[in-house]
C-alpha cells in the first residue's frame, strides 16, 4: 500500500473508501441477506473461498447474466468488463451455446465413450490452431497439469521453467516465484500463501524473469529442462507484454536445448481468431486453452504437434501397465464436446474478434488520453480484447509489475465503478471486450473511471 505516489490524494481515497462501502451496504440488502444465510453451510458463505475476493463488503449474488449484462438480487444491473476473468469472453449465456447445451442433453451427457461428434470437432481444432493433435479436459488447470506430465514423459527430463508471476492453474509445478538472489538465478520458490503444501512446489521447477533470454537460456542450457511453460503475455501479474523478439527467442532457446514449448492460451485466447500462437507464428510444441474455449462450460483443450504425438505414443508403448496418473472421468464428455464445436463454430468467427478488437482499441485509446488529462503516470496494456491499466510504466516482468500495483487503489477504483454499475476483475484492472460490448459501454467506464479521478486526484 502507497499512498506516496504522484497524483493521487490518500486522504480523498480513504474517503471515497468509507463512502462507496456504505453506498454497497445500502443497495445490496439481499445480497447482505443471503451472505448471511450461506454461511450456515458454505465455508465464508460462497461456494469457493477466493469468491471473497471481491473488494465489496459482502459477497455479491448474481440473479442472471447474459450477454455482457450482470443482474444481482437486489435488481441491480452491470455492464461487464470481467467476464468471468474470461469465461465469458464470448458473452455471458451465449445462444449458440445455449442451443447446443439443449440439444444436446437429450442424447447423453457423458458416457466414458467418445461423441459421435469427435472426428469433426478435432478437425475443426486443428483447423483453427494449426496444430494436428488434440486432447480434452475439465480445466486449464488440469491440461496444464496433464500437459506437464507428459512433457516430462516425452523427454526423459525432470525439471520444468516457468516464469516469474505466472499463473496457470493451480498446478503445484507452476505455484513459484523466482528468487532474486544473483547467486541463486534461475531458482524457484513456493509462493506465498500457499495452503497445506505437503511437499517442496518448486523442487522440480526452475523461474526466470519474462522478457530475459539470457536467464533462460543460463537454466535451459543446463539440459534438464523437460519443457518451458508460458503465456505469450503475462495476465496474471497484471499485464506483462513481450519484449520485441523475446517469443521468437525463446522459441528459438527450447528448439536448441531440446525443451518443449507449453504455451498457454488460456486468457490471450482475446489476442485474434487462432490465439495469439498463431497471429504471431510462435509454433508451440503444446498449445493450451480452457475457460472460454467452449463459451464458458467447463472445458479445455491441449493441441500439439506430430513429433510430440510420436512421443506419446512411444511412452504408451513402452510402460508397463496401471493408471497413468492423468485423466478424470468428466474429460471430454458429450456436452462440453458439443459446447465446443458451437464455440469454434459460431462465437470464434472473424466478425466476433473484429469487433471485440474495435471496442478494446477504442478503450484503451481513451484510457491512455483519461490518464494524460490527469497527469497520471499510468500506463495501458492490451492484448486484442483484452486490456490492463497499471500505475506505472509498462512492466518488463513480474516483479516489476508487482512493484507497481497499489491494492488500496484498486480497491477504490473498483467499488466506485461497481456502485455505479460496471464490473472489472477483482485482483487487478483487467477489462475484457466481449463481441456484445459496444463503444457506449466503454464510454461509460471511462466517463465513470473520470469521475473517480476528478475525486481522488491530487489535482482535483
Ligand atoms: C493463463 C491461465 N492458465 C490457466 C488457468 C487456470 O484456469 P482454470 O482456473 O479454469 O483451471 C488460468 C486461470 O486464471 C490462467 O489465467
Amino acid at each position: 500500500m502507497n499512498n506516496a505516489r504522484p497524483g493521487i490524494d490518500g486522504v480523498a481515497l480513504r474517503r471515497l473508501v468509507e463512502r462507496e462501502n456504505t453506498s454497497f451496504l445500502t443497495t445490496h440488502r439481499e445480497s447482505a441477506r443471503l451472505a448471511t444465510a450461506s454461511t450456515a453451510h458454505w465455508l465464508n458463505g460462497v461456494p469457493m473461498h477466493w469468491m471473497r475476493d471481491w473488494n465489496t463488503p459482502h459477497p455479491l449474488f448474481v440473479r442472471r447474466a447474459h450477454g455482457v449484462e450482470v443482474e444481482d438480487v437486489d435488481g441491480n444491473r452491470y455492464i461487464d468488463f470481467c467476464l468471468g476473468d474470461t469465461g465469458a469472453m464470448f458473452g455471458h449465456a451465449p445462444p449458440a451455446i445455449t442451443r447446443a447445451l439443449a440439444a444436446a442433453t437429450t442424447e447423453g451427457i457423458t458416457a466414458m465413450l467418445p461423441a459421435e461428434r469427435v472426428a469433426r470437432v478435432g478437425e475443426k481444432l486443428a483447423s483453427l490452431f494449426g496444430l494436428p493433435f488434440w486432447q480434452m479436459t475439465q480445466t486449464a488447470t488440469d491440461a496444464n497439469r496433464v500437459v506437464l506430465r507428459w512433457a516430462r514423459a516425452v523427454t526423459g527430463r525432470a525439471r520444468i521453467l516457468c516464469f516469474d508471476g505466472c499463473y496457470h492453474g493451480t498446478v503445484d509445478d507452476t505455484l513459484v516465484r523466482a528468487v532474486q538472489a544473483p547467486n541463486e538465478q534461475g531458482t524457484a520458490r513456493p509462493r506465498a500463501g500457499l495452503i497445506g503444501m505437503g511437499h517442496d512446489v518448486g523442487a522440480s521447477t526452475d523461474a526466470v524473469p519474462f522478457n530475459d533470454a539470457a536467464a533462460l537460456e543460463r537454466v535451459l542450457a543446463r539440459g534438464h529442462t523437460a519443457a518451458v511453460i508460458a503465456e505469450p503475455v503475462m495476465t496474471n501479474i497484471g499485464m506483462v507484454l513481450p519484449a520485441e523478439g523475446f517469443l521468437l527467442h525463446l522459441r528459438e532457446l527450447t528448439r536448441r536445448h531440446g525443451a518443449l514449448l507449453i504455451v498457454d492460451e488460456t486468457h490471450t485466447l482475446s489476442s485474434a481468431r487462432g490465439g495469439y500462437s498463431r497471429a504471431a507464428s510462435l509454433q508451440p510444441d503444446v498449445w493450451v486453452c480452457g475457460k472460454a474455449i467452449a463459451g464458458g462450460m467447463p472445458c479445455a483443450v491441449f493441441g500439439f504437434t506430430a513429433e510430440v504425438a510420436a512421443g506419446m505414443r512411444r511412452v504408451q508403448e513402452d510402460r508397463a501397465g496401471g493408471h497413468s496418473g492423468m485423466g478424470t472421468t468428466l474429460s471430454g464428455n458429450a456436452l462440453a464436446l458439443a459446447c465446443l464445436e458451437a464455440s469454434l463454430d459460431e462465437l470464434m468467427t472473424p466478425a466476433s474478434y473484429q469487433a471485440m478488437q474495435d471496442t478494446a482499441s477504442h478503450l484503451a485509446e481513451g484510457l491512455g488520453r483519461l490518464f494524460a488529462t490527469h497527469a497520471l503516470p499510468w500506463h495501458v496494456s492490451r492484448v486484442g480484447a483484452r486490456l490492463e491499466f497499471g500505475f506505472g510504466r509498462p512492466p518488463r516482468n513480474g516483479a516489476e509489475s508487482e512493484r507497481e500495483s497499489w491494492p488500496e487503489l484498486e480497491h477504490a477504483i473498483h467499488l466506485f465503478l461497481l456502485n455505479r454499475g460496471l464490473l472489472l476483475t477483482p485482483f487487478h484492472n483487467m477489462m475484457l471486450c466481449s463481441p456484445l460490448t459496444t463503444r457506449a459501454h466503454a464510454d461509460r467506464l471511462l466517463s465513470t473511471l473520470r469521475d473517480c479521478l476528478r475525486e481522488i486526484g491530487s489535482a482535483a
